[in-house]
Parts: C-alpha cells; structure tokens; sequence
C-alpha cells in the first residue's frame, strides 16, 4: 500500500512515521508512505498557502492552488484521497478496515481557520474526522489514521493479532494479563492459569461481553447476539447488579 501525507508540518509528521510497527512496516517495505509539503507547490513569491477569508471573519484560510497543484503532481490512478477535517464522518476500525484494503491513500492536512471549500467539493473523496472536537491542525489525524491502518496491513503484525481487538468483532476486547500472577495481592483470574482453553475462550468471550456491558453499552444495540452469548450477558447482567446492591448494603 501507498500513502501520501500532504502537510505544512513534514518533519512532525516523519518523526512519528520513524517509530515503532509503522517505522518497522515502512522499512520491511509493507507500507509506502510519502510526505509532502504542499507549500512547495504554492505559487506564492513568499511561498504562502494561506490567506484571509472571504466574507471577514477570524483567522486565516489555506487556499486550494498548492492542494490542487499537489494533488496533480501525483499519480492518483488508484488513489483514495482524504481531508482531515472535523466535519467528516467519524474514524472507526470499520473506516480503517475498508482503508486497508485501498492500493493508495492520500492524505491532506488542513491547518488555521481550515482549507478552501472547493478542495472539499471538487477535489477530495472523503472528509475525515478522529471525533468531535477541533484540533490545531490535521497532522495527528493523519498519523492516527496511517497507524490505525498499517497494523491492519497484511503482514506487518502477526497473523491473526488484531482479529481479538476491541470493535473488530462489534465488542470490546477481553482483559488481558501478564506476569507477575500475583501483584501486592492483586490476582490474575484463576482459569487463565488453568490452561483448559475452551474455559479460556468461554470466559474471554464473558469478559468481552461485560466490558462492553459496562463501558460501551451502545455497541451491544447493533452487535447480533447467539444463544451463548445471550446467556452470558443474562448472567453479567445479574452479577453486575448484585455487585451494585452489596455495595448500597
Ligand atoms: C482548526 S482546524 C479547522 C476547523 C474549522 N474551522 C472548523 O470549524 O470546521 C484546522 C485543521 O485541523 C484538522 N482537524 C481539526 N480537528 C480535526 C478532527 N477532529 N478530525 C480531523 N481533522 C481535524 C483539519 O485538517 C482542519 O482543517
């Protein structure tokens, strides 16, 4: 797959890229990713891309010239291109799934008051968001988007690493634990060590369930519930209110 990361700001964007799973999928060659500065591109004897807006009104606006001049620089024959901006449609792992499978993404960062509109209605496929509220610019959307998506990259992590990961299968995931077993008293739960695996399923598959109960109930409205997994949330349902009446006792 190939990214391109059109931005004001390449040096905070790269020094991310370099780091981790996503440095480590650039360097195995899983990932392309590209970032471009589009003031570059601007036409501007000073090589400014803003400007103020239209009508009056506070700050300043990144004109559509360098985006648009950008954008043609690039071979965009299979591309998808995206705008940060917080008034798209909200980044969800179904977003970063369907990301995944596209041979090329373009991603623009907006910055200031925001970007010319024509860029949204003539030049862009997409407008999208990391959640309701108005970051400075769009950089860390841009990194949140590429990290979210590498990882689901054929190949860079391990087979079958995010199939368990929260939202994937329309829960959140299970707790996980590691050693010591035992920290100040505080115990891991006992079948995690009884190395009975269809126990070990049954309570992940349990505890999934109640995270979700209990921290995201929401997503329980559109996930389909079999026979098992109904009786299970009977139960947690059960275990958590008798929780609640012990604690008002
Ligand atoms: C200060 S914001 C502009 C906000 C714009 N004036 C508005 O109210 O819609 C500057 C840039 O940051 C990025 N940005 C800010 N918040 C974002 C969010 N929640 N999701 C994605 N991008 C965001 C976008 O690229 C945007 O063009």
């Amino acid at each position: 797959m190939k990214i391109d990361i059109l931005t004001l700001f390449p040096e905070m964007v790269k020094a991310v890229l370099s780091e981790s799973i996503v440095g480590r999928a650039i360097k195995e060659g899983k990932v392309e990713i590209n970032v471009i500065n589009y003031r570059d591109f601007s036409k501007d004897k000073h090589k400014r891309v803003d400007d103020y807006p239209f009508g009056g009104g506070r700050g300043m606006v990144i004109g559509i010239q360098p985006i648009y001049d950008c954008l043609q620089s690039l071979d965009l024959t299979n591309a998808k291109i995206l705008l940060t901006s917080p008034q798209g449609k909200v980044f969800t792992q179904k977003k970063a799934e369907e990301l995944s499978q596209e041979q090329h993404i373009v991603i623009i960062c907006g910055h200031y008051e925001g970007i010319d509109y024509r860029v949204t209605e003539h030049l862009i496929d997409e407008e999208v968001s990391i959640g309701d509220y108005v970051l400075t610019g769009g950089e860390l959307p841009a990194l949140i988007i590429v990290d979210a998506v590498t990882r689901l990259i054929p190949g860079v992590l391990p087979d079958d690493a995010t199939t368990g990961d929260s939202f994937s299968m329309g829960l959140l995931e299970y707790p996980q634990y590691t050693r010591p077993q035992d920290f100040l008293g505080w115990k891991v739960p006992e079948i995690l060590l009884s190395g009975n695996h269809q126990q070990i399923a049954k309570f992940r598959l349990k505890e999934s369930l109640r995270n979700t109960y209990l921290k995201r109930p929401d997503l329980l409205e559109h996930y389909p519930l079999n026979e098992e997994e109904k009786q299970l949330l009977n139960e947690i349902i059960m275990e958590e209110q008798e929780k609640i009446r012990k604690k008002n006792s």
